[in-house]
């Protein structure tokens, strides 16, 4: 009965921290893409993402706790902080640890955002994407669930919700460094046929007009 308990709780709050970060990632790039609208958004909006990220982690720390105390299959603490050390499904399971750290380094990252250069905590940040699909993966490959449709649909629209939002965000940024002037050091664009300043980047016939 206990191993039934623990199972289920493992279960549970595997999908529910997925589902979290999953809502994490995509409130955090409506809020990057501006899908929300344009105008100014309260605080409430960018603490709910924080908050997103923050239960996510939570429920991944009961998930794991639950599969340790769980008595059906045996996973020591080793097992589940380093990868490939257990017997059961050691390739599914890792996807969950390397989404584990990657989580808890996202989030404490930006709990020591104000103490930290910008950069780094961006580059970080960037790191949500591939905890996003580490854990997706995670979930399809180690759970019992992933035979269930409703969790498949569910995976699948979240999915297609991301890759949207995400094209959506680098076609933005694109969009930004091309309006700014700025251009990538190593860009292999053609200077031939025109002017083509050192300092001001991109020949003009690349350079579209700011505000467009
Ligand atoms: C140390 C890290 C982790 C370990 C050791 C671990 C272990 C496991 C195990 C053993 C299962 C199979 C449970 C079963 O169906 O019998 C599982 C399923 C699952 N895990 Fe994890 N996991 C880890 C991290 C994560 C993270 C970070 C997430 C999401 C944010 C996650 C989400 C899920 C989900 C959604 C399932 C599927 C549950 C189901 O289909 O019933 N896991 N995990």
């Amino acid at each position: 009965m206990t191993s039934q308990i623990t199972w289920y709780a493992a279960r549970a709050a595997g999908i529910v921290a997925w589902a979290l970060a999953a809502a994490s990632v995509v409130w955090g790039l409506s809020l990057s893409t501006h899908a929300l609208g344009k105008k100014p958004r309260p605080a409430w909006l960018f603490d709910l993402h924080r908050f997103l990220g923050g239960m996510a982690l939570m429920f991944t720390a009961v998930h794991v706790g639950a599969v340790v105390l769980d008595t059906y299959v045996h996973f020591g603490l080793v097992n589940v902080l380093v990868p490939f050390t257990g017997s059961w499904h050691p390739v599914a399971v890792a996807w969950g640890i390397v989404a584990l750290y990657l989580l808890a380094a996202v989030e404490l990252t930006s709990l020591a955002r104000a103490h930290m250069s910008k950069k780094v905590w961006r580059r970080v940040h960037f790191a949500s994407f591939t905890l996003f699909v580490l854990s997706t993966i995670h979930a399809l490959s180690a759970g019992t669930g992933a035979r269930s449709v409703p969790f498949q649909v569910a995976v699948v629209l979240t999915c297609a919700v991301v890759v949207f939002l995400t094209v959506v965000r680098v076609e933005r940024s694109a969009r930004a460094v091309r309006a700014s002037g700025r251009w990538p050091r190593s860009s292999s664009v053609p200077t031939t046929g025109s002017a083509r300043s050192p300092r001001t980047g991109p020949p003009a016939r690349f350079s579209i007009p700011a505000g467009r």
